[in-house]
């Protein structure tokens, strides 16, 4: 069965948590990984679906063993074990991760993400990244894609969580058009203490 097929029926049986009647391009596969080298690992990637994200990022470099796939779907899991061999696959909801274990502690550097944020409650939008974030390392990377016009992230989601987010680029070579943004922490504001003369001490 073709990957449109499987995903079409995977569709047809729930609109909302695939957010997608078909797998993203190759464009945006190559968009939303073109920041992504063998240095900026372990990657964790959610909702991979069908794994179109998963080819560009070992087509990148990313070691198998250095890449973790988040699932839900149990037949796209099992599908995605089959098809990328070394790749770690995790069948289970990304808004769980936070409690979860991932490369033995290791700090994740990037997590990229096909997750549908557009039908989600932000809620689970915020329960994804703030258990993401947990794993991430100081200078860690978040990649979340949208069909929408602005980012995906609510303000009051991204000031809760201490994030910045920056628009990454935008791709016409998909169904639809879609977006590509990335979520990093704040700098840490650096406190002062007053001395007695006055002048801030660090
Ligand atoms: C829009 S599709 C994207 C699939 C693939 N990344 C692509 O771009 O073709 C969304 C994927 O996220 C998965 N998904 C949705 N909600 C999820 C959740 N809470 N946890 C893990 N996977 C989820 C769906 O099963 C589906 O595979």
């Amino acid at each position: 069965m073709s990957d449109a097929v499987q995903f079409l029926r995977a569709w047809i049986a729930d609109p909302i948590r695939l957010g997608s009647i078909t797998p993203s391009s190759s464009a945006l596969a190559a968009l939303i990984t073109s920041e992504i080298t063998p240095q900026t690992t372990p990657v964790v990637e959610l909702g991979p679906g069908t794994g179109v994200f998963t080819k560009a990022l070992l087509a990148r470099g990313v070691p198998p063993d250095r890449l973790l796939l988040v699932e839900r779907e149990a037949k796209f899991a099992a599908m995605l074990r089959e098809r990328f061999p070394g790749v770690g696959v995790l069948a289970m909801d990304a808004t769980d991760l936070g409690r979860a274990e991932l490369f033995g502690g290791e700090p994740v550097k990037a997590v990229v993400s096909g997750l549908p944020f557009l039908s989600m409650p932000t809620r689970a939008i915020m329960g994804v990244l703030d258990g993401c974030f947990a794993h991430m390392s100081r200078d860690g990377s978040f990649y979340q894609f949208t069909y929408g016009a602005r980012c995906p992230v609510p303000r009051a989601v991204l000031e809760r969580l201490g994030l910045k987010s920056a628009r990454v680029g935008r791709t016409f070579s998909n169904f639809p058009p879609a977006t590509v943004y990335r979520f990093r922490r704040r700098p840490m504001r650096r406190l002062y203490a007053v001395q007695g003369d006055g002048q801030p001490r660090p």
